[in-house]
This record gives structure tokens, C-alpha cells and sequence, in this order.
């Protein structure tokens, strides 16, 4: 923080020396770096074209490149970003001068091996996607999917593969529910998984795939936060099968898992948990209640924003995938709550949801799940549903950070809410505003008063995050508790 400082101390002593604004100096700097280098800052005004091109004629002597150069060298590039967002307009243009157009898009590797077995009547495809003689644990939550009928439609497809069950699995599975499987499965010999369920019964059964073959402690899986459990603690899993009745988390094609226990909701994160298939069948979420459908349109949203609402880097291809995830939930949101059997808005909301957090517009860009990991504590204290602990978060968070995501809340309020006039600062308010009416629209409501919570609360919140280490959020790690409060009290 203090280094961001100097460097714009520096920046603006040098300006004032050379009757220069900070900004020119920047971009002097840059010139001076190569014949070759051509320095392409975006502006938005005229007088800041005018500002720019008049650092073609100033001249820096090797003296104060060699200061600029030193300072540099002893800061990292994200601190840089973020402090350019944290303070004024003018800063702003100085520093991003020194990252001209941005980042460039991030190193990335990706991996997604998950076969999707996409629409209407396809659970007849069960006996070819396991493999034919294996012993299947079928699990499912609280009795939905036994009484709809899909349990026993399963059960009548799987043929001659013999078949277990362990129902009973809750909403924010809890490890003390789960762990009663394992006996189920050293007892009959399980070799396969099968998750009949929304996000609660997929993440409760990527962590039984993980116990089944855990050489210590079951609960030791739980340690890890949002890095990868390491091999020495886990090097197998057990193959899972998905069968998804609830479009929301994006469970069903990624790697990830979040389990209750006590007041704390613990990620856990495996490459060796992707499922082996997921059957997304539409009509298959037609039974979901409307509170359900809004919390799974609301869940996506966020996964999207949190991918995308960050700094600008060159990644306009995500940038896209995300936006037309946002305009999809837009489009078809209301009629998948209010239409329940509507098939073609159904099937783009379970589309959009797996598509939103199955890693694909992640790659090579920054993330900030600040959101989430507020939005976890309330489920935690509260038990204030998942999706809905978003829609109170991700507003108020968006108010409160404005200045740091500012670039792409512009965009964001131009490409996906259509916002074409107005100023900047019109266009930040509107694309904030159209976020929390559309979720209101869903009929999630977006106050944490109005799910019961006051301000006295706010406090056990907070230390509930500390608890958890929940001190350093955001894309550039700058989000602290006393943020996280602000963040709280602004939901109210
Ligand atoms: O338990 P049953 O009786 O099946 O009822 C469920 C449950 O009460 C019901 N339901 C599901 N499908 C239904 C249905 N009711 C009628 N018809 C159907 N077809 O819906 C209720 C909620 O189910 P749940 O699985 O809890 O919801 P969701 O899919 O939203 O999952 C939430 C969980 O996923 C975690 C959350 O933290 C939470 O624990 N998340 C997992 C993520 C991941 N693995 O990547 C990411 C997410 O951000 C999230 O954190
Ligand atoms: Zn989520």
C-alpha cells in the first residue's frame, strides 16, 4: 500500500518539477523504455488525448527513469492495479499508463473431463454410462427425488447393476450426515457413486467418493479451504455419477464441494472429484418449488460475476462467455421461475448454470469470490439459503467497491444491461440498481432485514470470518474485515 504511495509521490514531484501532469510522466517513462514501445492508453476525453500526446515532448533524463525503474522493480503489478482503482481519476490515468491496455490474459491450464449427457428422457442411458459390473450408491436429500419418482425410474434403468441407497443427504450437507455412508460403502463394496440431487447431495457425495479412500481422517479433507487437497491426504476417489434435479451451483461439472460442519461451511477442492457423467434432463427440475429456481438463477448469476467483475485483463473471448451467461439468466429468469414446466427456458437455465462454474470462463482471468465466502457466513449463522445470501451480498458489494471494479461495471452496465447514455458514474449506479431489481424480479429479496438479520448481528459475521480466515477477499486480496463489515451494514 505505503509503495503505491511513493510511487505516485514520486510520479506527481516529477510532474510538478517538469510542469508536467503525473499522467504524462507515465507515459514518458514508457516512451523512453524502447524506440519500438508504442504506449496505447484508453481515454475516455478529449482533454486526456490532448493530456497524452503531450508526453511525446517531454524528456526524462536517465536519473529519474532510473528512480521510476527502482520503484518499479520492488512492486508487484497486482498492488499496482489495485491501487490505481483506489484512488482519484487522475491516479487512475498515470497508473494504468504504466500497464498499458491492462493485463494480458493469465497463464492458465485447462481441464474438464466430465461427459454431459444433455436433455429429455436420457436416464435410460444409465446402464451404458456405468460401467456394467459395478456395486452403485445412490444418493439422494431429503425425499424429493423418491417422490417424484426418479428414484425409482433410476432404479429400473441401472437393470442388473446391483444398488444401494443413502438418502436423507440435507441442504448445505453437513459432515455428520455424510460420514454414516462410509459404512454403507466399506459394507457393500461400493466402486461407483451416483449423486441424485441439486448441489447439496453432488458436494456431499464428492466428499464420500474422497472418505471412501482417505487413509486418515475423514475430516482432515475439510482443512484445505480453496486449495486443492494435496495427494499426500488424498490421491483417490471413488468414480461419481451425476444425476441433476437442481440447476444452481455448477456441481455437476466442476471440482469443487462445500460441507457444513458446525457453524462453518468448508470448501473442498479435487481433481479427482469431477464426475464421470451428469445427466442434465430439464424436465427433471419441473418439481422444483419457485424459491428453488429463483436461488438457482441468482447462484449462476454470481458465479458469473465473480469470474468477470473484476479488472480489465485482454480476454475479451471470456469477457463475451460471461456476458452472454448474464443476458441468457436475464432473458430466461423470470420464465423459468414463473413458467415451471416452460422446457426451452428451463433448459437454458440448467445450461447457463453449468456453464457458469464449470471453469470455462475462468481461465486466464482474475477472480474475486468475496461474495461467496460473505454469503457462506450467513448460510453458516443464519441458514439464510445459498442463493439468497448472494443476492443480499453481491449488490451492497458492488456498491461498496465500486472504485475498484469500476472499468468493468462500466462494461458490464453497456454489454449486458444495455446502458448506452449517461455518464460513467450513471452507468456504474445503473448497472448496480439493474442487478438488485432483477433479483428482486426473481423474487429473492436483496436486504439482509428483510431474512430476519439486524445490525447486532453484523458483528458475529465477522468474526465468523476472521474464524475462517476470511481477512485478505477479492481479486487482488485488498478486501479486509473492516470491508467485509461496510459490506454487511450496506445490505441491511
Ligand atoms: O433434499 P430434497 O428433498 O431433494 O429437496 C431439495 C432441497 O430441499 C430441493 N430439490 C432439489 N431438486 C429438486 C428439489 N425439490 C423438488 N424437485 C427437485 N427436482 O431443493 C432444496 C435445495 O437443494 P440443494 O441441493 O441444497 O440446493 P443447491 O443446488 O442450491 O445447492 C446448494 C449447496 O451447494 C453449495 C452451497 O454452498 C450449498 O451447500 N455450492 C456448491 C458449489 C460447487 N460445488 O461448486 C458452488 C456453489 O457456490 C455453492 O457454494
Ligand atoms: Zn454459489
Amino acid at each position: 500500500m505505503e509503495r503505491g504511495k511513493e510511487l505516485l509521490r514520486l510520479l506527481d514531484r516529477l510532474g510538478a518539477e517538469k510542469g508536467a501532469k503525473p499522467a504524462q510522466i507515465a507515459l514518458a517513462w514508457i516512451l523512453s523504455r524502447k524506440p519500438w514501445i508504442v504506449p496505447i492508453p484508453g481515454s475516455r476525453k478529449p482533454e486526456q488525448l490532448k493530456e497524452n500526446i503531450g508526453a511525446a515532448e517531454i524528456s526524462l533524463s536517465p536519473q529519474v527513469i532510473s528512480d521510476i525503474d527502482t520503484m518499479l522493480d520492488t512492486m508487484d503489478p497486482l498492488v499496482l492495479a489495485d491501487h490505481s482503482a483506489q484512488e482519484s481519476e487522475e491516479t487512475v490515468v498515470s497508473l494504468s499508463v504504466f500497464i498499458p491496455g491492462g493485463f494480458s490474459m493469465f497463464n492458465f491450464d485447462y481441464y474438464n473431463p466430465t461427459h454431459i449427457v444433455f436433455g429429455e428422457d436420457r436416464i435410460g442411458e444409465l446402464a451404458k454410462l456405468i460401467p456394467e459390473k459395478s456395486r452403485v450408491l445412490m444418493t439422494y436429500g431429503g425425499g424429493s427425488a423418491k417422490r417424484s419418482g426418479l428414484i425409482g425410474k433410476i432404479q429400473a434403468s441401472l437393470g442388473n447393476i446391483a444398488s444401494f441407497e443413502f438418502g436423507g443427504i440435507e441442504p448445505n450437507p453437513r459432515y455428520e450426515t455424510l460420514i454414516k455412508a462410509i459404512d454403507i460403502i466399506k459394507k457393500e463394496r461400493i466402486d461407483f457413486l451416483l449423486a441424485v440431487g441439486g448441489g447439496s447431495v453432488i458436494d456431499g457425495t464428492k466428499f464420500l467418493a474422497l472418505a471412501a479412500k482417505c487413509k486418515g481422517n475423514p475430516q482432515d479433507l475439510l482443512k484445505f479451504g480453496l486449495a486443492p487437497i494435496p495427494p499426500e491426504v488424498s490421491s483417490e476417489a471413488l468414480p461419481i455419477g451425476v444425476v441433476l434435479t437442481l440447476p444452481a451451483t455448477g456441481s455437476e461439472m466442476n471440482s469443487g464441494a462445500v460441507i457444513s460442519l458446525g457453524h462453518s461451511k468448508l470448501p473442498v477442492m479435487s481433481g479427482l472429484v469431477f464426475p464421470r457423467f451428469s445427466i442434465l434432463d430439464p424436465t427433471i427440475t419441473y418439481t422444483l418449488p419457485k424459491v428453488q429456481v429463483a436461488n438457482g438463477i441468482v447462484d449462476a448469476f454470481v458465479h458469473t460475476t465473480e469470474q468477470y467483475l473484476t479488472f480489465p485483463v485482454a480476454a475479451p473471448l471470456q469477457d463475451r462467455m460471461a456476458e452472454g451467461i448474464l443476458q441468457t439468466l436475464i432473458e430466461i429468469g423470470e420464465t423459468s421461475v414463473n413458467e415451471p414446466e416452460n422446457y426451452d427456458a428451463r433448459a437454458s437455465h440448467v445450461w447457463s448454470a453449468t456453464m457458469a462454474l464449470n471453469g470455462i470462463i475462468a481461465v486466464g482471468v482474475p477472480q474475486d469470490w468475496a461474495t461467496h465466502m460473505i454469503g457462506h457466513e450467513l448460510t453458516a449463522l443464519f441458514s439464510i439459503d445459498h442463493g439468497q445470501t448472494l443476492a443480499i451480498i453481491l449488490p451492497s458489494l458492488l456498491d461498496v467497491r465500486r472504485k475498484q471494479k469500476r472499468a468493468k461495471l462500466i462494461q458490464y452496465a453497456e454489454r449486458v444491461w444495455n446502458v448506452a447514455s449517461g455518464s460513467d458514474d450513471d452507468k456504474v449506479e445503473a448497472a448496480i440498481s439493474k442487478t438488485r431489481e432483477f433479483f428482486e424480479r426473481l423474487g429473492v429479496k436483496t436486504r439482509l432485514s428483510q431474512y430476519g438479520v439486524g445490525a447486532e448481528r453484523i458483528p458475529e459475521v465477522v468474526a465468523q470470518l476472521k474464524e475462517h480466515g476470511m481477512t485478505a477477499l477479492s481479486e487482488t486480496g485488498d478486501l479486509d474485515l473492516a470491508t467485509s463489515e461496510k459490506i454487511l451494514r450496506n445490505a441491511l
